[in-house]
């Protein structure tokens, strides 16, 4: 018999009547199984993430088919069949843990890759580009896409009047409001790390880089009607069961290069992230294959406390100038600290499959053999600074370092990039779409704007002109009916 414990292991003898003085009560002090259950279900919760809250974890292999040692350092991107366990991560943004899988929205595509050399988090969405290039205001924009600080509820209204007055997210809506707004299921979306990263190799090159994930299954989507009509669980249910059942999920990885001085004389500035940079210019090259093919065993151990963050990078996978990436590289790790803690890196899901060696030491929760790091496995553990006289203390290896970054700027100041082209690609999408994917599109727009005021719906329009007249005229039509 498997015996029923307190968390000290002791056996309980009974699990449904507490201690009371007689048998009506009251209760006495001596409760301590009792208290423990009561206090530790006080606890059950963490703060949800404060964006992409409601998410979906599978183990996988990414396996190298291209050798990438020409361009980079980086262990797993060297020999060809070499393969690296990973944890993925897929989410919606807006929503709260408790809201649909069903909606309108970014997907996250989060991908942990446990390198022989660390952790490499790419943390992506579904679309190639984003809202913003400017991360000042990303806090203001989700504020605008979650509840309305009144009502508790989503506002259609304050998602244009955000974005009625940036139209630096006109790209990205282009593509939220097509039928790639709504994924059929996590398994039919592609993913992409969105931001140019980048490579460096052993000559000290280096190399900016998109990275692009194509899904084998096909994309699918789901209309609003359709999507209405299903269950919120859906696409989770769908990602457990496909993994159940053998049918692994998988996606062909994809990366585009840019030698790093072709970015000076480029007309589309590489660190927009507003952008996207054309096949015809930087083709495709296939690397990999990601598949999905283990479950978790424990939801909230795994999913909930995995902890990605662009600021986990790897010797020969850099991040690039893009402002919004810059920030990015503080935002994760603060909010891990908050969210889960300062050694969120020592739960199993988060933690290195390699050694882990560093000075940093305690915090709650601690369960390593600091001063060297969970992992170590040297035998001096007496030393906590950096640097020391002990032979078999860990050691920085320049041998890894990063090439240096010529920068072009002889001035500090807030730069206004509002203005910067953000129409060109926005009407290049419109213009490659058919006539029932306009059709789809301009109805999704006008679903939401219509809630919106008259102003709001003028500068909206007067938008979607400047990227094409017909996208202006569709808009500006339908809003009318
Ligand atoms: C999650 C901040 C832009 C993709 C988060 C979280 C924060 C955050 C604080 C919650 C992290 C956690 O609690 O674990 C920001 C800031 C941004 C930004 C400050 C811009 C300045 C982006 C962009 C992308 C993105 C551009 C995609 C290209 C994600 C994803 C997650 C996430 C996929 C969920 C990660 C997971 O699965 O745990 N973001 N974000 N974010 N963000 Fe961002």
């Amino acid at each position: 018999m498997k015996r029923l414990t307190s968390q000290n292991g002791a056996p309980i003898s009974d699990d449904h009547n507490s201690i009371s003085a007689g048998s009506r009560g009251s209760l006495t002090f001596d409760n301590w199984q009792l208290m423990e259950k009561l206090a530790h279900f006080n606890r059950e919760r963490i703060p949800e993430r404060v964006v992409h809250a409601r998410g979906y974890g599978a183990y996988g292999t990414f396996k190298l088919t291209k050798d990438l040692s020409d361009y980079t350092i980086a262990k797993f991107l060297q020999n060809t069949g070499k393969e690296t366990k990973v944890f993925a991560r897929f989410s919606t943004v807006a929503g709260g843990q408790d809201s649909s899988d069903y909606v309108r929205d970014v997907r996250g595509f989060s991908l942990k890759f446990y390198t022989e050399e660390g952790n490499w988090d790419m943390v992506g969405n579904n679309t190639p580009v984003f809202f913003l290039r400017d991360p000042s205001k990303f806090p203001d924009f989700i504020h605008s896409q979650k509840k309305d600080p009144k009502t508790n509820v989503p506002n259609p209204s304050n998602h244009f009047e955000f974005w009625a007055s940036n139209p630096q997210s006109l790209h990205q809506v282009t593509i939220l409001m097509s039928e790639r707004g709504i994924p059929f299921s996590l398994r039919h979306m592609n993913g992409y790390a969105s931001h140019t990263l980048s490579f460096w190799n052993n000559n000290g090159e280096r190399f900016w880089v998109k990275w692009h994930f194509k899904t084998n299954q096909g994309i699918k989507t789901l209309t609003n009607e359709e999507a209405a009509l299903k269950d919120a669980h859906g696409m989770q249910e769908d990602l457990v069961s496909s993994i159940e059942n053998g049918d692994f999920p998988s996606w062909t990885v994809k990366v585009q290069i840019m030698p790093e001085k072709d970015a000076e004389t480029y007309d589309i500035n590489p660190f927009d992230l507003t952008k996207v940079w054309p096949h015809s210019d930087y083709p495709l090259v296939e690397i990999g294959q990601l598949e999905l093919n283990e479950n978790v065993t424990n939801y909230f151990a795994e999913t909930e406390q995995s902890a990605f963050s662009p600021g986990n990078l790897v010797p020969g996978l850099g991040a690039s100038p893009d402002k919004m990436l810059q920030a990015r590289l503080f935002a994760y790790g603060d909010a891990h600290r908050y969210r889960v803690g300062a050694n969120h890196n020592q739960i199993p899901v988060n933690s290195p499959k390699c050694p882990v060696h560093h000075y940093q030491q305690d915090g709650a929760m601690a369960t390593g053999g600091c001063p060297y790091g969970h992992g170590s496995s040297t035998k001096n553990e007496a030393v906590n600074f950096y640097p020391n006289d002990r032979d078999d203390a860990p050691k920085q290896d320049e041998s890894i370092a990063e090439p240096p970054l010529k920068i072009n700027a002889d001035t500090i100041a807030r730069f206004d990039s509002r203005e910067e082209d953000n129409y060109s690609q926005a009407g290049n999408l419109f213009r490659i779409m058919s006539d029932e994917q306009k059709e789809t599109l301009t109805n999704n727009i006008v679903g939401g704007l219509q809630h919106a005021n008259a102003d709001i719906q003028k500068r909206m329009i007067a938008q979607f002109e400047k990227a094409d007249p017909e996208y202006g005229k569709l808009v500006s039509e339908k809003l009318k009916n």
